[in-house]
């Protein structure tokens, strides 16, 4: 089956949450940002959906350079990731909580962990899994999908809960042979996290040397939206920072991450890994973050999609059809791998 047949099946199930529009870019007009303002947010964006509308449109402002004279090559999208051999240089995001797209109707949370880490594994890349309100000691979807499931091949972000259950999160992790632990420091603004009482708090520099010395695993610190914040966490052991604003979640009136990338790879270029999401649905989206400086990528809304339409099966064809329109873009703007890829390839 192909990404549309898995997106009509998923529309149906996604009835009321997500139109699964061909263009998931979070307009006005769209089902997910129907609601009036201070609503529950659903499947959009927080607020009047302009932190969501951003992502998209600032990679929209970018074109790119179509250079055809040269010699023939086939684009080689293979990416080392913390010493693992990927495919290519495009994870699937920390997205948990399917009660906000359409709850057991579309898929349940445990069938969905599977889906996503198992999806991007069958694709040679990996699946990241994040924290909710739903989420304990008791029931842990994410383990069990990581490390139960898939021999550790995942990477857990957890909400920036109270250290001691981050410590102790990560540890087990660890002891679960993970790739990577960390957390998102935006996910202190998270709504769902606040409206079902779940503490979760800003993090400090402290907090951040103090669990990177804790666990062996790299540790990575996501929601990252200033050349400030990008700063302290490299300066505190980081070993990789995403820059993101959740998707457009937990604060309105943010720039869109293509614009804040910019000024971030001109501070820490070669610093840390910087990796990125935020409207980003096709291979061509890739390059342009490329471009601009990211190491790699994170997929959101789409490989929700994809895992509500055809499962395991539907986020590996996903994949498939990123890795597709990556290698195309590539291939028409004369770079051969990704160490070719400059701001040369786009036109601003
Ligand atoms: C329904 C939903 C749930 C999310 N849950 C989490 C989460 O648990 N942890 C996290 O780090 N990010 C979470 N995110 C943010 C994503 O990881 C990612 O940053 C965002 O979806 C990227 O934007 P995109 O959806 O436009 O691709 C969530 C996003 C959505 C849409």
């Amino acid at each position: 089956m192909s990404v549309e047949d898995h997106r009509k099946i998923a529309k149906e199930k996604m009835r009321g949450k997500c139109g699964v529009f061909s263009m998931c870019d979070g307009a006005p007009n769209k089902i997910c940002q129907g609601n009036s303002y201070g609503k529950p947010i659903g499947f959009g964006g927080v607020g009047s959906g302009a932190s969501f509308v951003n992502n998209v449109q600032a990679l929209k402002k970018l074109n790119l350079k179509m250079r055809e004279i040269g010699e023939n090559y086939t684009p080689d999208t293979k990416y080392d990731f913390f010493g693992h051999e990927l495919t290519m240089p495009i994870m699937g995001a920390s997205i948990t909580g399917v009660n906000s797209f359409g709850g057991d109707n579309a898929i349940t949370e445990p069938d969905f962990c599977k889906a996503t880490v198992l999806g991007a594994k069958e694709a040679g890349t990996i699946g990241w899994r994040g924290d909710t309100y739903t989420y304990t000691f008791d029931f842990m979807p994410c383990y069990d999908a990581i490390c139960n499931h898939a021999d550790g091949w995942g990477v857990k972000i957890s909400k920036p809960r109270d250290q001691e259950v981050l410590k102790k999160v990560f540890k087990m992790y660890e002891e679960g042979n993970a790739i990577a632990v960390g957390t998102d420091v935006d996910g202190c603004g998270s709504t769902i996290m606040a409206a079902n009482n779940k503490p979760v708090f800003r993090k400090s520099p402290e907090d951040i040397k103090e669990l990177v010395n804790y666990t062996k695993l790299p540790v990575i610190i996501k929601g990252i939206m200033s050349v400030e914040d990008a700063v302290a966490a490299t300066e505190a052991g980081a070993k990789a920072i995403v820059i993101s604003n959740h998707g457009g979640r937990v604060l309105d009136h943010t720039p869109g991450t293509a614009d804040v990338l910019f000024p971030i790879v001109d501070e820490l270029k070669g610093k840390v890994r910087i990796i990125i999401d935020g409207g980003i649905r096709t291979g061509y989206d890739v390059l342009k973050m490329l471009a601009i400086g990211a190491e790699s990528v994170l997929i959101g809304r789409d490989i929700v999609r994809a895992a509500v339409g055809g499962g395991t099966e539907g986020v590996n064809v996903y994949f498939e059809f990123l890795q597709k329109t990556l290698v195309k873009a590539m291939w028409m703007t004369g770079v051969a791998t990704l160490e070719d890829i400059t701001r040369d390839v786009i036109y601003k």
